[in-house]
């Protein structure tokens, strides 16, 4: 190990000696630690990151120059809808989809290492349970969908076939993350079929440009974005061990959208069947202002353009079909080419520009006291995963019914917004519907016909397990001209009452 010394050197190097200013103090363990990890911190890297964070921070980018001339919708052919398309058509993706999952060519990519400050808990948010008849947290919900689409590609070719679950931590998630898995036999897959990496993590830097100490013995530290991703998988060697396996295209998606479709063959099949690089799937805006990123054109070249970044009379542009011209709202559900995510490990990373995000981090001030900061005193630096839609030679969205497939958990109750009652609500409303349409009837407690609820909660409760269905697909057998009284739910040994 470095001695102090040496460590001391570096940092002055880096302009960032007060990092040590309690060092004499602490006792020898601690010591050790900060000497430890500030020798981890390469010194001229760190003199860059907190200069360029601070720069960025007093100069924010701002929209780019003339956007308004240089936007553009995506071209109509690069643009795939479940809506718009007739039967036929999404049967072929999805036949297309099914195939090349039963060829063992299909992996799903978790981003699953952010800090979930906003739902404010203290573990990783996969494992954060939504209030769900069955209790299922949103990595078991994962892992079932995953088994049930593994079946369903198998059943259909003959063939058992395996999408290998890669999910990228940090050094917040990856401890719970392993030991949730392990204490849950890894939900019954294949422990070697889940790989889970870690990405890097970057100092928080004052507006001044200091790495922050967050206690006597450790700098704040912070991951370093979802597009952190990139570096992870060239860290972790995981693109050969995904070549190992034969994988040639990657579903990525964030761990917080609680109604997503993993390794969607309607997706998966679309994408390959145009030949894409690189996909994203999408929503329609449910307004001009909402705060989503739209994934549009800039001089021609695909990108997500930050809400905050269009003018509200651009945001209200209308397509002649009547729909936001700029309505293509991102989900954070990426389809890769291996070889695209080849390309941007080895060529492209470097080009990806970080983004300021500014943060409340708590600090040790002058005399040594823990501040819990009330207003943002910190800098973070991300960089986003959709950012490398630039390097794509063949782009592709695809648009998806936001009922169906988004859903995102981002706060706390009762933000009345992406909470753990909207998200629950979110996959019981589309239980239900795909109940109904399975030719089930409910009843209320005296035979009534259910009221409807206030807006989003659904009448009654129907859950059904992934391992039965994750597409809606294959009820009828278990539900069509019954009759039952919620709540219930379906799961593998069929339909179970539950106390109301
Ligand atoms: P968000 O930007 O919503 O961040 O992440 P978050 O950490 O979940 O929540 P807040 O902002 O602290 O409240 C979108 C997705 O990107 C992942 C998250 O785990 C989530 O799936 N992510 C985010 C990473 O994997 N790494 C990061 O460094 C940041």
């Amino acid at each position: 190990m470095a001695s102090e010394q040496d460590v001391r050197a570096r940092l002055q190097r880096a302009g960032q000696e007060h990092l040590l200013r309690f060092c004499a103090e602490l006792a020898p363990g601690p010591r050790a630690a900060l000497l430890a990890q500030l020798e981890s911190l390469e010194p001229e890297a760190l003199r860059e990151h907190c200069q360029r964070a601070a720069a960025a921070c007093a100069q924010p980018p701002g929209p780019p120059p003339d956007l308004a001339a240089r936007l553009r919708p995506l071209p109509p052919e690069r643009v795939g809808s479940v809506s718009r398309s007739d039967a036929e058509r999404r049967r072929l993706w999805e036949e297309e989809g099914f195939r090349q999952i039963a060829l063992n060519k299909v992996a799903v990519l978790l981003l699953a290492g952010g800090q979930g400050t906003r739902l404010g808990v203290t573990y990783p948010k996969g494992m954060y349970r939504v209030g769900l008849p069955s209790q299922k947290t949103l990595y078991q919900l994962q892992a079932e969908r995953i088994r049930r689409v593994e079946q369903l590609a198998g059943e259909r070719h003959g063939i058992r076939c395996t999408v290998p679950w890669y999910i990228m931590t940090s050094e917040f998630t990856l401890g719970p993350t392993a030991e949730f898995f392990k204490e849950h036999g890894f939900f019954h897959l294949d422990p070697d079929n889940v790989v889970l990496f870690e990405q890097r993590m970057l100092p928080a830097v004052t507006f001044d440009g200091k790495a922050i100490l967050e206690r006597k013995d450790k700098v704040a530290m912070a991951p370093d974005g979802n597009g952190g991703l990139y570096c992870a998988l060239a860290d972790h060697q995981i693109l050969e061990d995904m070549e190992r396996r034969g994988v040639e295209f990657v579903h990525v998606y964030c761990v917080d959208n609680i109604l997503v479709r993993l390794a969607d063959p309607v997706f998966i099949g679309f994408c390959v069947l145009q030949g894409a690089d690189c996909g994203a799937k999408v929503v329609e805006k449910a307004y001009p202002e909402e705060p989503v990123g739209v994934v549009c054109q800039v001089d021609g070249v695909p990108q997500v353009v930050e809400y905050s970044e269009i003018s509200p009379e651009i945001a209200s542009l209308r397509a002649p079909d009547g729909g936001l011209l700029y309505g293509a709202g991102n989900i954070c559900n990426h389809f890769f080419t291996w070889s695209f995510l080849r390309a941007v490990t080895r060529e492209f990373e470097p080009l990806l520009k970080p983004h300021v995000a500014v943060k409340k981090v708590p600090y040790v001030d002058e005399e040594g006291n823990l501040v819990k900061p009330l207003t943002p005193n910190g800098i973070k630096m991300e960089k986003f995963v959709f950012d490398v839609f630039q390097f794509a030679e063949n782009f592709v969205a695809f648009q998806v019914l936001r009922e169906e497939e988004f859903s995102p958990l981002k706060n706390a109750d009762p933000a009345g917004r992406d909470s753990p009652t909207t998200a629950r609500h979110a996959l019981l409303a589309q239980h239900l519907r795909w109940a109904l349409k399975a030719g089930a009837r409910f009843v209320g407690a005296h035979g009534t016909r259910p009221p409807e609820l206030p807006s989003g909660e659904p009448p009654v409760v129907c859950e059904i397990s992934p391992l039965v269905s994750c597409f809606g697909e294959g009820l009828e057998e278990y539900l069509r001209g019954r009759e039952f009284q919620s709540p219930i739910i379906l799961d593998k040994n069929g339909v179970r009452a539950l106390d109301p």
